[in-house]
């Protein structure tokens, strides 16, 4: 689905992606880990436009994304979702109202449609009752539903989620990724999901991707990546995962 071919990307002389090669495959999870600043938000800003490489290749629908003018990425953008990881919702306007941007924004819809939207949305992510309220009368948790609502707004092929659950209670990491997995197969979604939970990798992902010095140090299937011997794979499985403190049963 998307092909992200020999990526390279410095900031003032220094090369934080050395050649990355990654397959994101269609309708599948793929959790991208690594350690706090190796540049997993810097590889992810590079599929919407946020930010162009050095070097390299991202192949999405039969085009290298590297290569599109402003007006084409808007047309991309609707396709890949991306959410900050920041949550990034306007603080000036309701929940409904952020939600209802996009919409207003890029689907030309009339405005009974919108706010029909606008609610099967909110619905789908809890967060009906707090139509009305301001984001900054929210919780961290709400905020991050709210986020994810607005994204899916526009029906995108792709979403690339930047921490959805870092910070919130284990709880609500386990629910705010049940959402994603229920969204995703009601719509068949591809979703990207950055994320430092070792637990929740493990358990949710289709393929886990570690990012280390630059480079996918290994990817593979979460039973592969458990039975990991690379050295620095390891080292960060082993720290996550001391004594009793293991994975998250299947049972759900
Ligand atoms: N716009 C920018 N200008 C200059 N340097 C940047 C920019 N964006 C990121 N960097 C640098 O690139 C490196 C990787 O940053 P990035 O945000 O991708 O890390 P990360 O892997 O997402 O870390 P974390 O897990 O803490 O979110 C850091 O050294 C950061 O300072
Ligand atoms: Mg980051």
């Amino acid at each position: 689905m998307i092909t992200i071919k020999n990526l390279k990307k410095s900031f003032n002389g220094f090369q934080v992606l050395r050649g990355v090669n990654l397959v994101i495959p269609e309708g599948k999870t793929t959790f991208i880990m690594g350690q706090s600043g190796t540049g997993k938000s810097v590889l992810l800003k590079h599929l919407v436009g946020l930010l162009s490489p050095d070097e390299g290749e991202i192949w999405f629908e039969n085009r290298d994304l590297t290569k599109l003018n402003e007006k084409e990425w808007q047309e991309v953008r609707k396709k890949i979702g991306y959410l900050f990881q920041e949550g990034a919702l306007f603080d000036s306007m309701t929940v409904g109202e952020n939600v209802a941007f996009p919409l207003i924004e890029h689907a030309k819809l009339p405005e009974n449609e919108i706010e029909r939207k606008v609610d099967e949305l909110l619905s789908a992510v809890g967060l009906l009752e707090a139509k009305d309220k301001y984001p900054s009368e929210l919780s961290g948790g709400m905020r991050k539903r709210a986020a994810l609502a607005r994204t899916l707004a526009l029906h995108p092929q792709v979403i690339l989620f930047d921490e959805p659950t870092t910070g919130l209670d284990p709880i609500l990491q386990r629910s705010i990724l049940d959402l994603i997995m229920e969204v995703k197969n009601r719509f068949n979604l591809t979703c990207v999901i950055i994320s430092h939970d070792v637990p929740l990798a493990l358990h949710y992902a289709d393929q886990i991707a570690f990012l280390h010095e630059g480079v996918i140090a290994q990817i593979g299937s979460p039973e592969e990546i458990r039975n990991s011997n690379h050295p620095f794979v390891r080292k960060f499985l082993d720290s996550a995962l001391i004594d009793g403190a293991k994975e998250v049963s299947h049972e759900g």
